[in-house]
């Protein structure tokens, strides 16, 4: 069947737009940097390689060759600084908005600069894009918001108390969004991500996620610690499906400030994810896996989060492509390649 998002390349193809992409060099940033170069679309990115790294680009630069590369402009820039933002505002139709500190333990131990980078850059984008009038305003907003709200699934008008500095950052974003469609008319769309992964997700580092963490300490036969029993599960979002919500909710019309939850809808414990973890690396000829340590909880940790799809489902037409499992095995080569020490 054809989906929206097939009619929505095909029609993009013929007519290319202008966008902007903030956070280009990190993870989701240069996955959308991809498809859209892949889509003949005009790309101006924008990072401060605070978290980002530039061969991420170059990587980028490999998939989609010389001629489409060349439909890319990068300012090496911080959104912290507003005049950086509105020269990358410029002339843009699309605004897809991911520079951020993610990491709920980095929020935790410098709230201040989680802070800056979230709040204080994500104002200056917003002003930003509404004085150079752009078509969208796409933002990656996050699951976190939902903070110790136990319900299951994640709806997305019924949210808690925000648990790390992290939460109440993506959190205010949506806050700002709202109050500048009902101060200034400016239209907005969220996407709460939930635990996105893929290829040039950082292994690296103490902030790393799960998933790149855990696989290279498997590589380099170091200690993988699950934190609490095991149990504590996540809705893991394969970033083709990240990137298919960020087209769609850019190039709808959307009116007003909305969010939507970017996820599955599946639900997969941290132990189901070392066992899948596991059979891929074995498939890719890592045989010795030894059994995870267990340790204690981690603080600003959600128990369970499983989010529910309807309504991006329902308004922009959004139909994830990949699975937890056929986004691991779509990803590990890229993991076992990047992953040893
Ligand atoms: N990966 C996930 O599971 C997940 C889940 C929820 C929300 N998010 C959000 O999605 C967005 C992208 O996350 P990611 O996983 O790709 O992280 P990432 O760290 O790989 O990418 C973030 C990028 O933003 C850049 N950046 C940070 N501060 C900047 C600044 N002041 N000026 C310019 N650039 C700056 C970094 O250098 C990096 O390239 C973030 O807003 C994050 O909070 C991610």
């Amino acid at each position: 069947m054809i989906t929206k998002f097939d009619k929505l390349k095909m029609e993009l193809k013929e007519r290319p737009k202008i966008w902007l992409v903030t956070g280009v060099a990190g993870f989701i940033g240069s996955s959308l940097l991809e498809q859209l170069l892949l889509l003949n679309q005009k790309v101006i990115g924008i990072d401060n390689f605070s978290t980002g790294h530039i061969k991420n680009l170059e990587e980028v630069e490999d998939v989609v060759g010389q001629t489409l590369w060349s439909n890319f402009t990068f300012y090496e820039a911080d959104i912290r600084d507003l005049s950086s933002c509105k020269l990358v505002c410029s002339g843009v139709d699309f605004v897809l908005h991911q520079a951020a500190l993610g990491s709920v333990p980095r929020s935790i131990d410098d709230p201040i600069a989680s802070n800056e980078t979230n709040v204080s850059g994500f104002l200056n984008m917003l002003i930003a894009a509404k004085d150079a009038r752009v078509k969208s305003f796409t933002y990656a907003a996050s699951s976190s918001t939902y903070g110790d709200h136990p319900g299951l699934p994640k709806v997305e008008d019924v949210i808690g108390n925000p648990l790390s500095p992290y939460a109440v950052t993506k959190y205010v974003n949506e806050l700002y969004a709202s109050v500048f469609h009902r101060t200034y008319g400016f239209d907005s769309c969220g996407l709460r991500y939930f635990n996105v992964f893929g290829r040039r997700q950082d292994p690296n580092g103490a902030y790393a996620a799960v998933i790149p963490k855990w696989i290279q300490s498997i590589l380099n036969n170091e200690e993988v610690y699950i934190n609490g029993d095991g149990e504590t599960s996540r809705d893991f979002c394969y970033v083709a499906n990240a990137v298919q919500a960020n087209l769609l909710a850019a190039t709808y019309g959307i009116s007003g400030s909305e969010v939507y939850n970017v996820a599955l809808s599946d639900q997969t414990s941290l132990n189901e994810l070392y066992g899948f973890l596991a059979e891929e690396l074995g498939s890719q000829g890592v045989n010795e896996i030894r059994p995870p340590t267990y340790r204690d909880f981690r603080k600003g940790d959600v128990r369970h989060s499983r989010a529910d799809i309807s309504k991006i489902s329902r308004d922009l037409g959004y139909r994830p492509t990949h699975s937890i499992r056929q986004g691991l095995s779509e990803a590990i080569d890229w993991y076992v390649e990047n992953g040893k020490n």
